[in-house]
């Protein structure tokens, strides 16, 4: 795989946060260049256009890219710039980890599992939405296919055989939603017989959401539907300090894009105080699969390490650090 990749520094924090991942990134020594492109508000300023096919290009041609935040306009245009761009890429699998830190305002201090979710269909897809001529009844439709099932099935038992994990679990509403979770239940248990070495277990959405709640421990990989894994990626993210510590990555079979799972934040943007490591787990994500897994181990022991020094945090773990600290803080322990 090539070493440049395309980078959208993004809007708000995202030049902010994304200034301070490079800088860490650089600090390792893995050779990475990179191709900057624009999307979002800063596109739409310079280029007239959400997503301009020169950013397209860029991301078809490196197949990798590491996405600051992005502002979606309210009213006209695309619902999100994410979403068309997952699926504009055909990125089907979100693949968010919620790994506890220490030093960290969160209810547990072990966990470690992830989050795979489908992201191209399901319910989040919000197809054939109608609103009745009198604003009185709204209906939308849910699609689910064997193959969008499969193919995010077999993601999360291969990554669970990859990184030796050792259960993958279901989850579903296939008691009430018959059709629709019920085909995504049928093929991850066809899909799960062919892991044997893989423990498989199921979940209905609304008891998995009070066991993450009540005992986290038991969760490694958990696969589902798109809307049920948006919701279940954002509680992890909270059982382990919020979205400053949330990265996430959109795969598919021709391009890959590492992000931090929250937005553009504007009540802080130019500030300086942004946190910088839900988009450096994301970068840590894109090493991963860059193939450069003892950089990606190194960035994470590193922010581990720089939890300590409270100082030089930002202010939403606590401290009083700018962006530009923390990441430093992290640097300086990424290369000792
Ligand atoms: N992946 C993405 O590009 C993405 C994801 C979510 C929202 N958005 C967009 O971002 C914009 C703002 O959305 P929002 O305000 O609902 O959510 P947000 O995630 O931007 O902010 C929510 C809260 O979390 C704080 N926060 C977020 N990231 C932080 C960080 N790194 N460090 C410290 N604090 C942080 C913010 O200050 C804010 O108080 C919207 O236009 C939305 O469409 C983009």
């Amino acid at each position: 795989m090539s070493n440049t990749i395309a980078v959208i520094r993004g809007d708000g924090i995202g030049p902010e946060i994304m200034d301070g991942t490079l800088s860490v990134l650089d600090a390792l020594g893995v050779g990475l260049e990179y191709d900057f492109v624009d999307a979002g508000m800063t596109a739409l300023d310079k280029h007239g256009e959400l997503i301009p096919a020169e950013t397209m290009d860029a991301i078809r041609r490196h197949r990798v890219a590491l996405k600051g935040p992005l502002t979606t306009p309210v009213g006209g245009g695309f619902s999100s710039i994410n979403v068309e761009l997952r699926r504009r890429f055909d990125l089907y699998a979100n693949v968010r980890p919620a790994i506890s830190f220490p030093n960290t305002k969160s209810r547990y201090d072990d966990i470690d599992l992830i989050t795979v979710r489908e992201n191209t269909e399901g319910a989040y897809g919000s197809e054939g939405q109608t609103l009745s001529e009198d604003g009185d009844t709204a209906m939308s439709q849910i699609k689910v296919t064997r193959r969008g099932s499969e193919r995010i099935v077999r993601y999360a038992f291969d990554l669970a055989r990859r990184t030796g994990r050792k259960k993958v679990s279901a989850v579903h509403k296939a008691n009430i939603m018959k059709t629709t979770s019920g085909l995504f239940l049928k093929v991850a248990r066809e899909i799960a017989a062919e892991y044997a070495d893989i423990e498989f277990n199921e979940y209905i959405v609304d008891n998995c959401c009070m066991q993450l709640v009540m005992r986290p421990g038991q969760f490694d990989v958990i696969v589902t539907t798109n809307l049920f894994g948006d919701i279940i990626s954002d509680l992890c993210a909270g059982l382990v300090g919020g979205l400053g510590l949330a990265p996430g990555a959109n795969i598919g079979s021709e391009a890959a894009i590492f992000e931090a799972v929250h937005g553009s934040a504007p009540d802080i943007a130019g500030k300086g105080i942004a946190n910088p490591c839900a988009l450096l787990l994301g970068a840590a994500q894109m090493l991963d699969h860059l193939g450069k897994g003892e950089a990606a181990t190194r960035v994470r022991k590193a922010i581990v390490g720089a939890m300590s020094d409270r100082d030089r945090l930002t202010p939403d773990l606590g401290g009083n650090g700018s962006t530009a600290d923390f990441a430093k803080a992290i640097a300086e322990r990424a290369t000792a």
